[in-house]
This record gives structure tokens, C-alpha cells and sequence, in this order.
């Protein structure tokens, strides 16, 4: 099995893991004197959020030079020193690609701006609507609320289905084509060992950028969370743009891997980006918009392993990024009856008080579920220090253009990209060297929940996924397939092998098998061995178990 089929990659949101300069931004020297506690926690690989230069409209998700690195976080060179040494660690680097819109400060756009010869090509400009042009080309809206159109100064408009700052790509252009994989090389030819693809779906429109069918959603609302049918997604188009990437990748030794971000509608829609000759794997988000209810967890669980089978690619375990509500929080409050869309609890968290505790108990028995199952888990730093989401900035300090551009109604993704807290009791909780602000502030109990705090500590967090991820490396990989096991209602039970997992989402404890041995739980009282007697299975925890038969250490 390669390494990609079944490795933990651990996401690193560079603005906020770790800051090497004082400045209350995270950086690449933060980041390089950090791989020890990286390695130490077991993970295979990282994935690094956009560092390439940026003005920060959409925190590096507006690229202006692909082939450098946003003097914010250091340097090329540093960037290259990091590379060797996290792969001296023994981990993979994984590099996001943005290839859907540049930054408006990009030179392509600026050309374009300048009305250069051909340059406008390049991206979307269209005439406006109306007698005078002063209406958009089309109804499209942009993901982060408000017209997807922006108009320049000699009156013509430009797509952008992020925020204005973000001009999205006509991939028709054959330069737009070229640069790419241009870029691709510039990194692969540095040691990079693979990229996550930005908006992987977006990349081709339907010809002639067709206003949505109106069946499809009448207000035209691009809702590229919710994986609605829109003109401007998963196009077929985009198929060829992957088989060209494929063999740009097949031309390293070892061969560099893809992960696609693709929000489509359903994972045979996904299936299709991981043919033999595209990409390797993609995220599959249901996972991370399914409620805390075995029958919703097995029915995503089913559906994504079938649909990675049937294309022979991993199934991929999401339970947070930098984009969506943190785990803990998702987990504590009331849980719906169906899958959420990604902002669904950014609409609620004014009216239902979150029991952190309750949601920090079922993210434990979750992250148990997810490292038991077969193919590539990826873990949002922090996530192994059960941090929950800060829902309660100060709106002056939002920085997630989601928050201007729907009008203040959406609070946006700054909750879950709060600097990291590493130690002490008092901000910036050894995130930065030096007592400075942080670029988002961190609340007052931050320290509570400090690598620092927690290292020593048998029974926290950080110990639970060290714990599990040492025990995925010695007893899961091998374990082979997933056979479901009878159990009772709001259970979940599977085997792989002798191996065993158990996850109570219902409110009482349960009962596990007799004749097994406990290898990890979730909770933290000792649940014991369960061998001969009949151990119970709390409310909203998980258990690992391997047959007794066979000798396992014990490493509750
Ligand atoms: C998906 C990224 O994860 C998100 O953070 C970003 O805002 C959009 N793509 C636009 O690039």
C-alpha cells in the first residue's frame, strides 16, 4: 500500500500553529521548531494551508504568486529547510494549490486591470445587463454572500465566486493551463509530495456561464457547501485539467499525490475525480456534517467506502479543517435528525447554549471511530487538543471576508482558526515568543487546553490520540476490512480482524462483547478489562477491543 492509501495527515493552518518572529502570526520558523511535538504525535503527513504570498483577503486563499512564499511567513529558503527537515522526521509535506482564482494582486490580474492585450482572456470579464450595463453578467452569487460579479472602472465586470479580491480563472486559456503545471513542478522539483486542490470542482463553468436553472435554487446561491447543482461546479470539463496533473505527477519518483477538495453532490459525483488517471483521493465532507447518531454516522460511513471501492481509492475521514465548525462545538448541542451544511452551526450558536463537556466527550469517542477505519484520517490542528470553536469574538477582530460580504449575518470561519495555545496561563500561551497580540485573539481559558498542560496528563486529549495513533500504526493498518457487527440501537460496531470498535451515541451505557480485551477507550475512567465479565460501554464514548486470544498490550 502506498502511503497516501492509509496515512493521518495533520492540517496545518500555518497563520495560526505556530509563530517563530513575534509577530502574532504564525510562521515557517514556528512551524520547523515544532516537527518534534508533530512527529511525536504519530501523524504521517502535513497538509499547509496556502503560504504564498498574499494581501490576505481570504487568509492566503488569494494567491498573488504561486511560486514563492508570503513574506509574512518567512522565505523560500526557509520554506526549503523546512521541507528537508520534516521529511527527516519522517513526514510527508503536502502543499494546497489554489487554482480556481488568483489574488487581485496577482500580475495576470493587474494585466488584466490595465487592459493589456489578451490579458483579460485570462479570467471571466463580461459585459454587464441592462441598457447601460449596469447590471451583472448573470444572477451567479458568491459563496461568501452577494453578487459574484464585481464591475471595473471602464465598466465591465469580472467573476469571482469567492470574494471580490479572488478573480476566478478561465481555464479555457491554454496559458491558464501551462502555469499550473508549471507551478506544480516548481514545488514537486523542491521535494513536495503532493498538493490538496482548492475548490477542485470550480475550475470549469458550464460554456457561456448560463444563469442556474431556476428549479435548482431560485435565489442562484452557489451553495458549494451544500453540494447543489450549479453551473459553475463539478462541470465534466474539468476531468481533462486532472488527467494532465496526473501526469505531471507521474513523472517523480516517488509518484507526488493529489487530494481533491470537491464539495459535489454526492460521492459518485466524487468517485469521478479518483479515476485510475486522475486524481488519487478526495476529501469526503459527509463524515464531518453528520450528527452525533450511530445511524447517520453508519449510513455516511457505508456511502463513502462504497463509492472510494468502487473507483479503488481510500476512503478519506474528515472530521474538521479551517473551514467548518470545530468538532467539540458541533458535538454540543442538540444534534439534528440529517447532514448539515458547513455554516449550519455558525446559524445557532445564539440560541442553544454549547455543553462543551458533552461535545468534548463525543469528539474523544469520534476520533477513536475515525483513526479504527480504513484509509486516510486527517486531523485540524488542534483537534488533538479538543479545542472547541471561539464563538464568541469581538467583531472588530473577524477577519473572514464571509462576515462583510453577508451583511454581518454569517460570524464566518475565524472561530476554528484561533492561534494554537502551546503553554502558560495568559495569551499568547507560547504561540509566539514574545507577549504580543495575536493576529485573532485567544480566549482567557486557552491555557486549560495547552500542549503544554495537557502532555503529562494521561486522561487528556492529547494523550487519547497519541494513545490512538501508535495503536492504528501497530494493530489497524493490517487489521483488513470492515464487517459491521450486530449491536443495539445508536451503536456502532464493527470488526476488522480481531480488532474490534465500539461507539455509544445513545444516552445510557451499553454492553460490550465478554471476550475481549480492551486496547483503547475514549473515556477517561479505567473501563477495565472486559475479559470474562461484562464491561459497560458509556454513553457517548468508544471503545477499541481485540479478540483475548491474541496477546495485545494494554494501552489505556
Ligand atoms: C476552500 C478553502 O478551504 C477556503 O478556506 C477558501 O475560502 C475557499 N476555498 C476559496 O479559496
Amino acid at each position: 500500500m502506498s502511503w497516501w492509501q492509509h496515512a493521518v495527515v495533520y492540517q496545518v493552518y500555518i497563520r495560526s500553529f505556530a509563530d517563530g518572529n513575534g509577530d502574532g502570526v504564525g510562521d515557517i520558523a514556528g512551524l520547523t521548531a515544532r516537527l518534534p511535538y508533530l512527529a511525536d504525535l504519530g501523524v504521517d503527513a502535513l497538509w499547509i494551508n496556502p503560504w504564498y504570498p498574499s494581501p490576505m483577503a481570504d487568509a492566503g486563499y488569494d494567491v498573488a504568486d504561486y511560486c514563492g512564499i508570503e513574506p509574512d511567513y518567512g522565505t523560500l529558503e526557509q520554506a526549503q529547510e523546512f521541507l528537508a527537515a520534516a521529511h527527516h522526521a519522517g513526514l510527508k509535506v503536502i502543499l494546497d494549490i489554489v487554482p480556481n482564482h488568483t489574488s487581485e494582486a496577482h500580475r495576470w490580474f493587474a494585466a488584466a486591470l490595465a487592459d493589456a492585450p489578451g490579458a483579460r482572456e485570462r479570467y471571466h470579464f463580461r459585459p454587464g445587463r441592462g441598457p447601460d450595463g449596469s447590471q451583472p453578467p448573470n444572477g451567479w452569487q458568491s459563496v461568501f454572500g452577494g453578487p459574484a460579479w464585481s464591475r471595473v472602472a471602464d465598466g465591465s465586470w469580472y467573476l469571482h465566486l469567492f470574494a471580490p479580491a479572488q478573480p476566478d480563472l478561465n481555464w479555457e486559456h491554454p496559458q491558464v493551463r501551462a502555469e499550473f503545471e508549471r507551478v506544480l513542478r516548481f514545488w514537486f522539483d523542491r521535494g513536495v509530495d503532493g498538493f490538496r486542490i482548492d475548490v477542485a470542482h470550480g475550475l470549469v463553468k458550464a460554456p457561456g456561464l448560463p444563469d442556474q436553472a431556476p428549479e435548482a435554487d431560485a435565489e442562484g446561491d452557489p451553495a458549494m457547501l451544500d453540494g447543489a447543482a450549479h453551473p459553475a461546479w463539478d462541470q465534466d470539463g474539468v476531468h481533462a485539467i486532472y488527467r494532465g496533473w496526473r501526469a505531471v505527477a507521474g513523472e517523480y519518483l516517488p509518484e507526488r499525490v493529489f487530494i481533491a477538495e470537491a464539495w459535489v453532490a454526492d460521492n459518485d459525483r466524487l468517485a469521478r475525480y479518483l479515476r485510475p488517471d486522475e486524481l488519487h483521493t478526495a476529501f469526503q465532507f459527509d463524515f464531518l456534517r453528520a450528527p452525533w447518531r450511530a445511524s447517520s454516522l453508519r449510513a455516511v460511513l457505508d456511502d463513502a467506502m462504497a463509492a472510494a471501492a468502487g473507483v479503488g481509492a481510500p476512503p478519506t475521514w474528515v472530521l474538521s479543517n479551517h473551514d467548518v465548525t470545530r468538532t467539540v462545538t458541533r458535538y454540543a448541542r442538540s444534534q439534528p435528525p440529517h447532514l448539515v451544511g458547513a455554516d449550519w452551526e455558525r446559524r445557532r450558536w445564539a440560541q442553544e447554549q454549547a455543553d462543551h463537556e458533552l461535545g468534548r466527550r463525543r469528539a474523544r469517542a469520534c476520533a477513536l471511530l475515525q483513526l479504527a477505519l480504513p484509509g486516510t484520517a486527517y486531523i485540524y490542528q488542534g483537534e488533538e487538543l479538543g479545542l472547541e470553536e471561539v464563538e464568541e469574538l469581538p467583531d472588530e477582530a473577524r477577519q473572514d471576508p464571509t462576515f462583510v460580504q453577508s451583511g454581518f449575518a454569517d460570524v464566518g470561519r475565524d472561530g476554528c482558526r484561533v492561534p494554537l495555545p502551546w503553554s502558560g496561563h495568559a495569551a499568547p500561551y507560547g504561540f509566539s515568543p514574545a507577549p504580543v497580540a495575536t493576529w485573532l485573539p485567544q480566549p482567557p481559558h486557552w491555557g486549560a487546553h495547552s500542549v503544554a498542560a495537557q502532555r503529562d496528563d494521561p486522561e487528556s486529549f492529547l494523550a487519547l490520540y497519541r494513545a490512538a495513533l501508535a495503536s492504528r500504526r501497530e494493530h489497524w493498518l493490517a487489521a483488513g476490512a470492515l464487517q459491521w457487527l450486530p449491536s443495539p440501537p445508536d451503536v456502532l460496531a464493527f470488526s476488522r480482524g480481531d480488532l474490534q470498535c465500539w461507539v455509544n451515541t445513545s444516552d445510557h451505557p451499553v454492553s460490550l462483547p465478554s471476550s475481549s480485551k480492551v486496547l483503547l477507550s475514549s473515556t477517561t475512567g479505567a473501563l477495565g478489562s472486559a475479559t470474562g465479565e461484562s464491561t459497560a460501554l458509556p454513553a457517548d464514548s468508544a471503545v477499541w477491543l481485540c479478540r483475548s486470544s491474541r496477546r495485545h498490550a494494554a494501552e489505556s
